[in-house]
C-alpha cells in the first residue's frame, strides 16, 4: 500500500469548482500525493492561478475553464481529459451557487433555479461524464459536496437546502446503478468551514457559526480536503453511497449545555 504522501501518484484527479476555498485546497491535496489535477471552474484566470501555484509546488495540474451546468462544456472537458492523460481516477464535485439567504416566500424563482441549475444539474452533468470515463477505465471514485445544511436543513436558504438534498439523493443513486463497475460513488457534508464566505461575514459570525457546532470551532478547507481525498484512494475501497459529515458533531444533533431536568451546566466547565 502506498504511504500517505504517495497515494495518488499516476492517478489522474479532477475537482470541479476549483478556484477557491475547499476546491483549490482540494486540489491541492491530490497534487501534493501525486495525482495531476485538473481543475474545473467559470473563471479561467482564477483556476490558472491555482493550477500556477501547483506547479510551482512540483506537481501537475491542467485548469479548463467550464460551467458545471453547461453540457457541451463538460463533455468538452472530459475529452481534453481523456486526451491529455487517457484516465480519469477521482472526481471531487464541488461548485456551488449559495445564493443571498432569504425566507422561502421571498425568494426569487430565477434565484431558485440558479440554486439548483448548479447544485444539482452541475452535479449530475459532472457525474455523467466522470462515470463515463470511468466507465472505459474500469473504476473510479466520484465525491460530491453537500452540506449539513442537506442533512439537516436550515433557515434562509431554501434553494441551497434542496439543493444539497438533491446531491445526497442524486450521489445514492449513481452509487447503486455502478457499485458493481468498480466506481464508487460518495458525498460529503460539511458545517462550517473557514472559507472566504465566513471571512466575508466577519468575527461575530465567525463566533456564532463556530458555537452552533458541539466541538465549537470552525473546520478547515484542509479537513474537508483530508476526507474526500481518503473517500477516493484504496483505503475506501469498501465504501459506496455514504454521506459522510465533516461537521464538528452538528448532524449528531443537540449538545445541551444545561441539564435539562435539574436546570444545571452541563459538561466541559461544569461544576
Ligand atoms: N464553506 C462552508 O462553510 C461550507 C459548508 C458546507 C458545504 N460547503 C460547500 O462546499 C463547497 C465549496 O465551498 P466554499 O466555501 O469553498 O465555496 P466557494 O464559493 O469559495 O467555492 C465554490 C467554487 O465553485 C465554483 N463555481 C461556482 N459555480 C460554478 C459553476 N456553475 N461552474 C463551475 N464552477 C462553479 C466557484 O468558482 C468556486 O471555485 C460548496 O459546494 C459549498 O456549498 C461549504
Amino acid at each position: 500500500m502506498n504511504a500517505v504522501g504517495q497515494r495518488y501518484s499516476g492517478k489522474v484527479a479532477l475537482v470541479a469548482g476549483a478556484s477557491r476555498g475547499i476546491g483549490a485546497a482540494t486540489a491541492r491535496a491530490f497534487a501534493a500525493e501525486g495525482a495531476a489535477v485538473v481543475l474545473l471552474a467559470r473563471s479561467k484566470q482564477a483556476i490558472d492561478d491555482v493550477a500556477l501555484s501547483i506547479r510551482w509546488q512540483g506537481g501537475e495540474a491542467l485548469a479548463i475553464e467550464a460551467d458545471v451546468g453547461d453540457e457541451s462544456a463538460m463533455a468538452r472537458a472530459l475529452d481534453i481529459v481523456l486526451q491529455r492523460y487517457g484516465h480519469l481516477h477521482a472526481a471531487f464535485n464541488n461548485a456551488t451557487d449559495g445564493g443571498m439567504p432569504a425566507p422561502l416566500a421571498d425568494l426569487d424563482v430565477e434565484a431558485f433555479d440558479r440554486g439548483l441549475r448548479t447544485n444539482i444539474r452541475g452535479t449530475f452533468i459532472g457525474m455523467r461524464h466522470q462515470i463515463r470515463a470511468m466507465v472505459r477505465n474500469g473504476g473510479g471514485a466520484i465525491v460530491n459536496m453537500a452540506s449539513v445544511a442537506g442533512v439537516n436543513g436550515t433557515s434562509g436558504l431554501s434553494a441551497y437546502v434542496a439543493g444539497k438534498a438533491g446531491i445526497i439523493g442524486l450521489t445514492k443513486a449513481a452509487a447503486l446503478d455502478y457499485a458493481d463497475q468498480g466506481i464508487r460513488i460518495n458525498v460529503v457534508a460539511p458545517g462550517p468551514i473557514l472559507t472566504h464566505h465566513l471571512e466575508a461575514a466577519g468575527a461575530k459570525a465567525q463566533e456564532q457559526a463556530a458555537l452552533s457546532t458541539p466541538m465549537r470551532r470552525l473546520g478547515t478547507v484542509e479537513e474537508v480536503a483530508a476526507a474526500v481525498l481518503w473517500l477516493c484512494c484504496e483505503q475506501a475501497s469498501y465504501i459506496t453511497g455514504a454521506v459522510l459529515p465533516i461537521d464538528g458533531g452538528m448532524s449528531a444533533g443537540t449538545k445541551l449545555s444545561v441539564n435539562y431536568r435539574r436546570g444545571e451546566p452541563l459538561g466541559k466547565g461544569a461544576d
